[in-house]
């Protein structure tokens, strides 16, 4: 589960001025036995996560794959922001041929319904486009019945990713997917279109142009604050919790890490503790304040994680002896929480001992 593959760049594609979409083939004759082809066959709205040393510091970073389903490309689009090492290396120095090491596909930003004739709303903001876009092709392209609705956030015209794709999509499926840009710079006629995407513009859409009532699932995708708009304003107007779907990380992702993780002493005091992984149990003594995550790649384990932000689950493992606090948490279910899951980048112990298996959430 854990396990990096490499992946060479075939083809990289400016999609604005500051964001890029490479299209990434799996290297199959590496140590993975061929395999690596079938580890990354995704489901719409996944996404990958990178490695990659940034002067001795191992950074992972996570971006979401762009391509439908049937697209027989793997793709994912890559934003530059500003301070970023990952997505400016990969906007500014990434060629063609080059390499990149990542973990199959993740995360389970999509789901479907079960009637005749679905429809889905999708609101956007920026680059939440990319695992958006993916759910969307792939629906349309396989199921015939299925509507799309797609609310897209942008500052300005010129930062809108995938204008075209997006235009040429709504030229093919003309009945069935329509797309509202909603800008925030931009003097547009039309009062409803210009402005943020918040719980008053949501209310506002409902009124005039979405049939809310018709609606069966919304996906969400962008900004937390606008995300949370959208969340409160689709609740009001009678969605149920799931029929919602939140993919968060993207705007969401940390800056370099100030204090790479340092070697505990284990023999200092500290908390005892017990880490299950791939069948093994290993001790380790966390240090005050440490999380679960940090106390075992301190001690060489290797440990599932991404975001390190509480967004994206991977580091996601059930607590069996001990109580823990998570200090964020914006990727599990109440139920899985009650079930003992936790985001082990976000968890600190507050009792006397704590034991953790990783091996039960699926690693
Ligand atoms: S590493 Fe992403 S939630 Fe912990």
């Amino acid at each position: 589960m854990n396990q990096f593959y490499t992946l060479t760049v075939t083809h990289i594609h400016k999609t604005i001025r500051d964001a890029v979409v490479l299209t990434l083939e799996p290297d199959v004759d590496g140590n993975t036995n061929g395999k690596s082809r079938d580890a990354f066959t995704f489901i719409p709205g996944q996404y990958l996560t990178f490695r990659r040393d940034f002067d001795g510091e191992e950074l992972r970073r996570s971006y979401s794959i762009c391509a439908a389903r049937d697209d027989n490309a793997l793709q994912v689009g890559i934003k530059r922001v500003d301070g970023g090492s990952f997505s400016t290396w990969a906007n500014t120095e990434l060629s063609v041929g080059d390499t990149v090491e990542a973990l199959p596909p993740m995360g389970d930003f999509y789901a479907s319904v079960d009637t005749a004739k679905p429809r889905y709303l999708a609101f956007a903001g920026g680059s939440g486009i990319t695992p958006i876009l993916s759910i969307i092709k792939s629906g349309l392209h396989e199921n015939p019945t299925a509507r799309y609705t797609l609310v897209y956030a942008n500052r300005s015209a010129n930062t809108i990713m995938f204008r075209e794709e997006i235009e040429d999509l709504k030229n093919q499926y003309l009945h069935r997917f329509s797309v509202m840009h909603i800008l925030e710079d931009e003097n547009e006629e039309i009062d409803l279109f210009r402005g943020r995407v918040d719980t008053e513009k949501c209310r506002q859409l409902f009124e005039s142009w979405i049939n809310i009532d018709a609606v069966n699932m919304a996906y969400i995708c962008g900004p937390e604050p606008m995300m949370l708009g959208i969340r409160d304003a689709l609740k009001d107007h009678g969605l149920s919790k799931d029929q919602i779907r939140f993919e968060l990380f993207g705007a969401a992702q940390p800056g370099r890490s100030k204090q790479p993780a340092k070697s505990v002493d284990t023999h200092s005091d500290g908390i005892a503790g017990k880490v299950i992984i791939g069948g093994k149990s290993n001790a380790v003594v966390l240090a005050d304040g440490t999380t679960l995550l940090e106390a075992a790649l301190a001690h060489n384990i290797d440990a599932p994680f991404a975001c390190k932000a509480g967004v994206c689950s991977t580091c996601k493992a059930r607590v069996l002896e001990g109580e823990v606090e998570m200090l964020a948490n914006h990727a599990l279910e109440d139920d899985q929480v009650n079930d003992g899951y936790v985001l082990t980048c976000q968890s600190v112990p507050v009792s006397d001992t704590v034991v953790w298996d990783y091996d039960q959430a699926g690693h």
